[in-house]
């Protein structure tokens, strides 16, 4: 009995804490966020200033067929995942000195973290 009320303790514990998870991430506020900062230079699915960016999470950097990069983007070698996105949404040029995107970064956390739900959301 004891171990029963224990388990639908631990189970109800495990559901809250997945759904303090889900509401973290913002993905109507990173669309918003998206809009106003990124948009002038990005789509989803062309290149404008920027490549395209569908699919970011999980794309290999700088890989784009078509794409002009920088040398430092084209030459990175390794693929986006959440860590790196984060990294380089805070200040890009301090990631890839010589990057062509000419964005200063974004300074809040959350902001990064809305405007990357908002990508990841869209595949
Ligand atoms: C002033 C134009 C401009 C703005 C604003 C801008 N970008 Fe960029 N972005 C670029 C350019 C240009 C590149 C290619 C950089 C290079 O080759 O070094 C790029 C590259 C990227 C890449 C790497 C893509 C790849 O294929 O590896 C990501 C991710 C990215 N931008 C996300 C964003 C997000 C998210 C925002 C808004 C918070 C944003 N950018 C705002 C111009 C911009």
């Amino acid at each position: 009995m004891l171990t029963a009320a224990r388990i639908a303790a631990g189970t109800l514990s495990l559901l809250l804490a997945h759904l303090a998870v889900a509401a973290e991430c913002d993905a109507s506020a990173g669309q918003k966020a998206f809009q106003n900062k990124c948009a002038a230079c990005h789509a989803l699915d062309q290149d404008k200033v920027g490549p395209h960016l569908s699919g970011i999470v999980g794309r290999p950097m700088g890989a784009v067929q078509g794409y002009a990069y920088s040398a430092g983007l084209a030459g990175a070698g390794q693929t986006w995942n959440l860590e790196r996105l984060d990294q380089w949404l805070t200040a890009p040029a301090r990631m890839i000195p010589d990057t062509n995107m000419a964005f200063g970064g974004l300074r809040n956390a959350d902001e990064r973290k809305a405007v990357l739900c908002y990508l990841q959301s869209q595949g």
